[in-house]
């Protein structure tokens, strides 16, 4: 198993994902970085093409992941307040189109290959920003305003766009800090329930796509995926989903070992699993 699809340690997703995202402000982990390469890069073996895009990019962390994993020909979208920040209501992060584009250029992206739109994404929809094309898109990052209605609003706005074999990605989900987002994904869901499946669980991102695919990336991710991110497959919204975390802490190190799954069924991990307990959480 390997964490990349690709291996080439000098192509430019290897290496925004192993350590160059960093050198843009912003909120991706490389285990988030990690999971949405595998599946734009799966996407691009399995024939699945088409626009890449985000609501909120402040600095461009992410989106110059998406605009890095396209193919010849596919275009980008980057929306986001930027200048006007008196409509950022809950203060999650500040786009600032200049460094958004000094960073574009940094890592040799042609501005003229992505739509850069200022705007609050609650007035937009995607007929708007199409202008009324057929949904196109393959991989769509949900990361502006962090309300309910905003969360409901921007997946909305990405579900209409999705193109066959499309992936949203959403972010702070699970987040504590920002509980109404789960609450905007929540609304969404009632409102379109067969529309979206959740498939996998990141540091901070929950991953979605059409139902008929949602298995497919599901298990890609959890074949590609290096084992020691791997937590558990579960459900969620009622289809199966897997859980993949950076282990921080040494209990975590520990319970995501393959070792740790093998005894986890075994009398003897039962039996150990105090005295670990014990000594590691002290
Ligand atoms: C958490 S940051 C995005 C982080 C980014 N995705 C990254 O990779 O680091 C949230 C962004 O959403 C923008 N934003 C907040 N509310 C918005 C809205 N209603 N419409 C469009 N953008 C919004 C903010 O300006 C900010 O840049």
């Amino acid at each position: 198993m390997t964490m990349q699809p690709s291996s080439s340690v000098s192509d430019p997703v290897q290496q925004y994902v192993r350590g160059h995202h960093r050198r843009v402000d912003g909120w991706l982990s490389r285990l988030d970085a990690t999971l949405i390469s595998c599946v734009g890069q799966w996407q691009s073996a399995a024939g699945v093409s088409g626009a890449v895009g985000e609501i909120g990019v402040h600095h461009g962390r992410l989106f110059i992941l998406l605009a890095l994993l396209r193919n010849p020909g596919e275009q980008a979208f980057a929306i986001d307040l930027f200048e006007d920040q008196q409509f950022n209501v809950d203060q999650s992060g500040q786009g600032d189109e200049a460094v958004f584009r000094t960073n574009l250029a940094r890592f040799g992206i042609d501005p003229g290959t992505v739509d850069i739109v200022r705007g609050n994404s609650l007035a937009l929809t995607w007929a708007g920003l199409s202008g009324g094309q057929a949904p196109s898109v393959r991989l769509f990052s949900v990361d502006g305003g962090h309300t309910a209605e905003i969360t409901r609003n921007d997946l909305t706005i990405a579900d209409d766009s999705l193109g066959e074999g499309g992936v949203i990605v959403l972010d702070d989900y699970f987040n504590p800090e920002f509980p109404a987002v789960s609450e905007g994904m929540c609304r969404f869901m009632m409102e379109r329930p067969q529309s979206l499946a959740p498939f996998a669980i990141g540091d901070n991102k929950l991953m979605l796509a059409r139902p008929g695919w949602a298995e497919r990336y599901r298990a890609m991710l959890v074949q590609t995926v290096t084992p020691r991110y791997f937590v558990r497959d579960t459900e969620l919204f009622g289809t199966p989903i897997s859980v993949f975390r950076t282990p921080r802490t040494l209990m975590q190190i520990i319970r995501q070992t393959n070792l740790t799954r093998r005894l986890r069924s075994h009398p003897l991990g039962q039996a150990l699993k105090p005295i670990v307990r014990r000594f590691v959480q002290g």
